[in-house]
């Protein structure tokens, strides 16, 4: 799994454990990231439907939501196996990533040149391509030289950044094939019919789309102009999630609750960001009963490590090691919503219902 910040990495077994009470055969995972959520939710037997605007979001769905029994791994190791013994070739990963920027070691950088353009030499379907294509994000996300934010890159490298890049099969997901889309999640919100929606919004100003240009390029391969130290593709200026500005979120959000039909509603909060979970529940309460889980979380990696400029040069110290993350929990039974919520306090001492 790519690092990613935001990602529910320490949250999936308690969302896991809330989704697994409710009775709910269908959901969506409205901003999936990393899909680490809606791969918890398919191993519970739930049809998933993951959602989010990023380009390599939707090949991680295809590998990790979509993809099934159906899916000739051994055709797709045979794929891998060519691809991993091709000579690397410099191309424009190399000169924006390697040389321009120092995201990856130039001998990685042609190597995924050479490979990235290989990938589309084969004819594959989406589902074999996303699996293919999230080989190879893996396989970078591994070599890379950053705290796990493509807004810059370590001064010096890190150490992980010499290993060679390898390829791996990811691994099969259990549980029912699901189904992905790449749509901005207030327009997808109406159209939804599904038992549970599961609502995890970028909560500052930071996009996504910048933080993570690299694996943009990446899957797109569409060699675009790029701006700055960090070479961001020139499009990071004009996409803009209403959720990365803090006067615009309030209002996405409460829209997005109100379109929202199904039964189940699960929404993440963090403390840090511009929503308040207390107002948040308060939009829920049309969506019928509301739990809370507070949890005290470590914040993510980057954190710990500090804070860097562009040019890779420590900046900074984090003032705070922690952070607090609210689940809340909506649905037409109040019993249900009780004890998920007070099972969900119970599953350790960082956690608690209020
Ligand atoms: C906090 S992250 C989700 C992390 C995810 N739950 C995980 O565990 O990996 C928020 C996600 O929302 C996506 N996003 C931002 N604006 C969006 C929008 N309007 N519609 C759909 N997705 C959006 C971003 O690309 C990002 O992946």
């Amino acid at each position: 799994m790519i690092k990613y910040l935001g990602s529910k990495r320490t949250l999936v077994p308690l969302i896991k454990s809330v989704a697994g009470r409710l009775p709910v055969a269908s959901a969506c995972d409205l901003f999936a990231g990393t899909t680490r959520v809606g791969q918890a939710l398919r191993s519970l037997g739930i049809s998933v439907h993951s959602n989010d605007l990023a380009t390599y979001s939707e090949v991680l769905g295809q590998a990790y939501i979509v993809a099934d029994e159906t899916l000739d791994r051994e055709r797709i190791a045979a794929v891998l196996a060519e691809l991993s013994a091709l000579e690397g070739r410099e191309g424009y990963f190399t000169e924006a990533f390697c040389c321009r920027a120092r995201f990856f070691q130039p001998e990685n950088g042609a190597r995924i040149d050479a490979i990235r353009d290989a990938i589309d030499g084969y004819a594959l379907s989406e589902v074999e391509r996303g699996v293919v294509l999230t080989s190879l994000l893996e396989a970078a996300d591994r070599v890379d030289s950053t705290t796990g934010l493509q807004m810059a890159y370590l001064k010096a490298w890190a150490p992980r950044s010499y290993n060679e890049l390898s390829l791996r099969l990811p691994e099969p997901v259990a549980g029912p094939a699901g189904s992905v889309s790449r749509l901005d999640a207030n327009v997808l919100a109406p159209q939804l019919d599904v038992d549970l929606v599961y609502i995890d919004p970028p909560y500052n100003q930071h996009s996504f789309f910048s933080n993570y240009h690299v694996w943009e390029t990446l899957v797109r391969w569409d060699a675009p102009e790029s701006y700055g130290v960090a070479n961001k593709r020139v499009d990071c200026r004009e996409r803009h999630s209403a959720y990365n500005s803090k006067r615009s979120a309030p209002a996405a959000f409460a829209e997005l609750l109100a379109t929202i039909r199904a039964p189940w509603v699960v929404v993440s909060v963090s403390n840090e960001g511009f929503h308040d979970a207390g107002e948040i529940a308060e939009l829920l309460s049309g969506h019928g009963y509301v739990g809370r889980i507070d949890v005290d979380s470590k914040r993510y990696v980057g954190a710990q490590i500090g804070i860097y400029n562009p040019s890779g040069e420590k900046v900074g110290t984090v003032s705070r090691l922690r952070n607090r993350e609210i689940l809340l929990i909506a649905g037409p039974d109040r019993l249900l919503v009780e004890e998920v919520a007070g099972a969900g306090a119970s599953a350790g001492p960082a956690l608690s219902a209020r």
